[in-house]
């Protein structure tokens, strides 16, 4: 395939050829009032001491808060925030804060906050700052990470999922980390790791009411929560729909179909089908 020349100023990337992770630097100033601020040029520096570093400026309040107090927080950013950070630099300081909606607690080692609605947090402690060209780059060495629990109890594959992460993407775009895929599984691994359950639900003579909708709709909200969800909907001509799920096995698999309160309640009944995907991803099972 031809290549074509692409320009070198960032600013005229479409698409960003280095998208970054989308944080939330949280810091103090002298007077102990926090500021939250949007980064995503940040990338892990060293594992011994475990080192970080971003680069911002020297005129924003966040770099001028790290520099007076010697200590700040990374808060992980996840698709459900997206829209408030993306939007939040319309306002700064303690407005930003309200603005956002966010709230904060103290961190656990250093004297920053962290934002309670980010899943994971690495509080830092400013180790040296860098000048290089227009940028201003802060390495800090990480003193201590924390995350939500549930991440932590879930197989590999899925925490990514769970973390749900966001990635920067040029034009106000961002890209979420939904996917991890084993590039070094066995054939076993392999298969189980494309292996989905679709369950398929048929309407019965039984009527349906509208909080029985609700509460299968909390069902699928709360299997999306766990990460469980591929996908879900009705069919057009309302004779029922299909759920598609992540399962350790098909027994658990079918646990879940059987909490579904439309099978519960007997409006639905479902079959189950055990699936595996053929994508790019896996070379269309290897036959691609
Ligand atoms: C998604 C997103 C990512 C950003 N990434 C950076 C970055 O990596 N470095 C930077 O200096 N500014 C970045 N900004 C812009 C700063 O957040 C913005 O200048 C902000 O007003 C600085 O706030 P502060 O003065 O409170 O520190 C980003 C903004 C958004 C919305």
């Amino acid at each position: 395939m031809k290549k074509i020349e692409y320009p070198i100023n960032k600013r005229e990337w479409a698409p960003s050829l280095i998208p970054g992770p989308v944080v939330l630097i949280s810091t103090r100033n002298q007077a102990k009032e926090p500021n939250v601020a949007p980064k995503s040029w940040l990338q892990m520096v060293a594992f011994e001491p475990p080192m970080l570093m971003f680069s911002g400026s020297k005129e924003n309040a966040t770099e001028k808060n790290i520099l007076a107090t010697g200590c700040f927080a990374v808060n992980l950013v996840d698709s459900s925030m997206a829209t408030q950070v993306y939007r939040c630099i319309e306002w700064s300081g303690s407005e930003r804060i309200r603005k956002m909606g966010i709230t904060l607690s103290p961190a656990a080692k250093i004297d920053a906050p962290v934002v309670d609605q980010c899943r994971a947090h690495l509080e830092c402690v400013l180790h040296s700052t860098k000048e290089l060209g227009t940028g201003f780059i802060v390495f800090g060495e990480i003193t201590r990470a924390s995350i939500q629990e549930d991440i932590l109890t879930a197989p590999p594959q899925d925490r990514y999922r769970l973390l749900d992460q966001i990635v920067f993407l040029e034009d106000g775009f961002y890209s979420r980390i939904r996917d991890a895929y084993q590039a070094r599984a066995s054939r076993d691994e392999h298969s189980a790791h494309w292996t989905r359950y679709v369950i398929t639900l048929s309407r019965t003579e039984k009527p349906l009411t509208e909080t029985l909708v609700r509460r299968h709709v909390a069902h699928l909200k709360e299997l999306d929560r766990q990460g469980r969800l591929v996908l879900c909907g009705p069919y057009t001509d309302h004779k029922g729909g299909m759920v598609i799920v992540r399962a350790e096995s098909i027994e658990e698999a079918k646990t879940i179909a059987e909490a579904d309160p439309f099978v519960r309640e007997g409006v639905e009944t479902y079959a189950l089908r055990t699936w595996e995907l053929s994508c790019e991803e896996n070379n269309h099972m290897g036959m691609g």
